[in-house]
């Protein structure tokens, strides 16, 4: 059964995403990044961006919650809390990741004091995206 996101999970979600934001891990850009994930079973994963000398190689706050959640068993999600300074979006990678998922997962975007700026389903974050399905042989001509 996929968990409820009622206003005191959106508020210990947001709450999971400002706490793990202060490890974040970036010395180059720094704007840290704080997300947590929750699962259709009530677990919360977070991840904090982890930049990298070899800039490129830096990974996005979005997308260590999403692989910590699924290396751990869990790939049903209810919603992601993105913190950062300003209310940034997720970047076009962590959508395409979030969307393998479900796009129904939603997407609160807040800033550091934890007030939401958008809310948004990952479907609205992504409209047409490549999917599983796509891949699927009875969808597939020539
Ligand atoms: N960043 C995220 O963690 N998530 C996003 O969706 C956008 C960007 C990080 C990557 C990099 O460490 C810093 O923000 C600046 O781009």
């Amino acid at each position: 059964m996929k968990n409820i996101l009622n206003n005191n999970s959106r508020e210990e979600l947001i709450q999971a995403a400002i706490e793990a934001r202060s490890r974040a891990y970036a010395p180059y850009s720094n704007y840290s990044v704080g997300a947590a994930l929750l699962t259709s079973t009530g677990k919360i994963f977070t991840g904090v961006n982890i930049e990298n000398a070899a800039y490129p190689t830096t990974i996005c706050a979005e997308r260590v919650a999403v692989f910590k959640a699924v290396s751990e068993g869990e790939c049903k999600f209810t919603a992601i809390a993105v913190v950062t300074l300003n209310g940034g979006s997720p970047c076009g990678s962590c959508r395409q990741v979030l969307a393998e998922f479900g796009l129904e997962t939603r997407v609160l975007i807040a800033d550091a004091q934890g007030q939401i700026v958008q809310e948004v389903s990952v479907a609205d974050l992504l409209p047409g995206a490549f999917r599983p399905e796509h891949l699927k042989d009875d969808s597939r001509s020539g």
